[in-house]
């Protein structure tokens, strides 16, 4: 296992929890571990070091981490450690990626890190993994925890979070037509009903991983105000450090973000630059092809070819996926942006030297919000089906539940 940390942490956990743990201990070891990384607001972060101070604990996520969704088994490793070479300290990966695979490549690339000398130390680093929903309840939630450490090759992880709010699925291989035939619960392990209470189990156990000092900080993915409520009336680490989850101009989930922030748990957006779930036929309904507008040159094929991305960057002279990522730092979100390429990790990091306006912020959410609203209506769908581009073929992603 990768350096142990320093045993002043088993000292630091006496404290109260509802306590913010800064200065809480006199270890000059603990002090450099704290001062790697600098508590900045998301609009003065300057570097990849620089973040925010996460609740009940003494972590300081980095406003700008690297997202490992999807890179696959066969370039996960090497990605993973570019991100770290070009100066990311955050890496966000989960039990699940790469069919449980990444992990096990991100392990692999902080112990090169660590081999090359890019990375003094594995306190350098902030890692983030993510417990999956096949493990809901107690003693399953522990065992995910175990497996996903031994895959890292780490004895701790900097955050750990609930993936999924639930339901576990009795299998990988759903297929619509039972779901219509027998409910949309059908695949479900636990009954409806029970599932706010296997939640607080698994939440339970993710706070003894904290106390235990095997998780520094603990907080959810996917979860709604709803979710949140159930949660706060069982909790006895409140509020979750984080909540993850999809944010971007044409879906801000406002409301959410505004209980997260009276509650303060940090929101991490996920999919900031539109994801890797939605394709060309989606971006071809928001923005249909206009009289003489060719399919070759002129389609908008992603998020970062929306027109109002565009417009933005041209009059801030970025690119549009800093456009994307600065949006979301305005509103003060901690960002995952993925991608398997040099320049582009760089360019992405590079969101952190300019700013947008408060108006430029309204304007992007209002010319998506016109554009959703128009589709929905020529589609003849609810917008709120239509603005979420992540998890596209897993038929949770509507399940409305407690
Ligand atoms: N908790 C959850 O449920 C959840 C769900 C989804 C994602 N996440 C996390 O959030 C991370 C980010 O979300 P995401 O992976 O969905 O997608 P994303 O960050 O929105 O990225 C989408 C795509 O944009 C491309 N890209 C990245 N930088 C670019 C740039 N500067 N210019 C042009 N294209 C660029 C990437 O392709 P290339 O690789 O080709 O550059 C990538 O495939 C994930 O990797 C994961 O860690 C969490």
């Amino acid at each position: 296992m990768l350096n142990l940390r320093s045993s002043c942490r088993k000292r630091k956990k006496q404290t109260n929890v509802g306590e913010t743990m800064e200065g809480s201990c006199d270890d000059k070891n603990c002090l450099s571990i704290i001062s790697r990384f600098r508590e900045t607001t998301a609009t003065d972060a300057q570097k990849l070091t620089d973040g925010v101070r996460l609740k009940n604990s003494d972590v300081i996520l980095p406003w700008i981490g690297y997202g490992t969704y999807k890179l696959g088994k066969e370039i996960a490793r090497d990605c993973t450690l570019e991100a770290l070479q070009q100066g990311y300290r955050a890496i966000d990966t989960a039990f699940i990626y790469g069919g449980e695979t990444t992990e096990r490549q991100v392990g692999l690339a902080i112990q090169d890190a660590i081999d090359m000398g890019i990375l003094e130390t594995r306190e350098d680093l902030c890692i983030i993994t993510k417990h999956w929903r096949k493990y809901h309840g107690y003693e399953p939630a522990l065992e995910c925890l175990r497996l996903s450490l031994t895959r890292l090759n780490l004895d701790y992880v900097d955050l750990w979070l609930m993936h999924w709010p639930g339901p576990a699925w009795k299998t990988m291989n759903r297929r619509k037509d039972e779901m219509a035939k027998h409910g949309e619960w059908h695949y479900a392990v636990h009954p409806q009903d029970e599932l706010p209470d296997i939640r607080a189990e698994t939440w339970r156990a993710m706070e003894d991983a904290y106390k235990s000092g095997k998780v520094r900080a603990i907080g959810v993915c996917n979860f709604t105000i709803q979710h949140l409520e159930r949660l706060k009336g069982t909790a006895t680490i409140w509020p979750p450090a984080v909540n993850q989850i999809e944010c971007h101009p044409i879906f801000p989930q406002t409301e959410l973000v505004k209980y997260c922030t009276k509650e303060g748990i940090v929101v991490q957006a996920y999919s900031s630059l539109g994801g890797q779930d939605v394709g060309k036929k989606y971006w071809r309904m928001l923005y249909p092809l206009k009289k003489g507008q060719k399919v070759k040159t002129d389609a908008v094929t992603s998020l970062l070819t929306a027109p109002p991305v565009l417009q933005v960057a041209e009059q801030v002279n970025r690119t549009p996926a800093q456009v994307l990522l600065r949006w979301a730092l305005e509103k003060s979100m901690v960002l995952v942006p993925k991608t398997s390429n040099k320049g582009r990790m760089v360019e992405n990091a590079k969101a952190l030297e300019f700013s947008l306006s408060e108006e430029q912020v309204a304007w992007l959410d209002n010319q998506f919000q016109k554009s959703l609203k128009r589709a929905a209506e020529t589609e003849g769908v609810k917008i709120e089906s239509l603005s979420r581009l992540c998890w596209k073929n897993d038929p949770l992603r509507d399940l409305d539940f407690e």
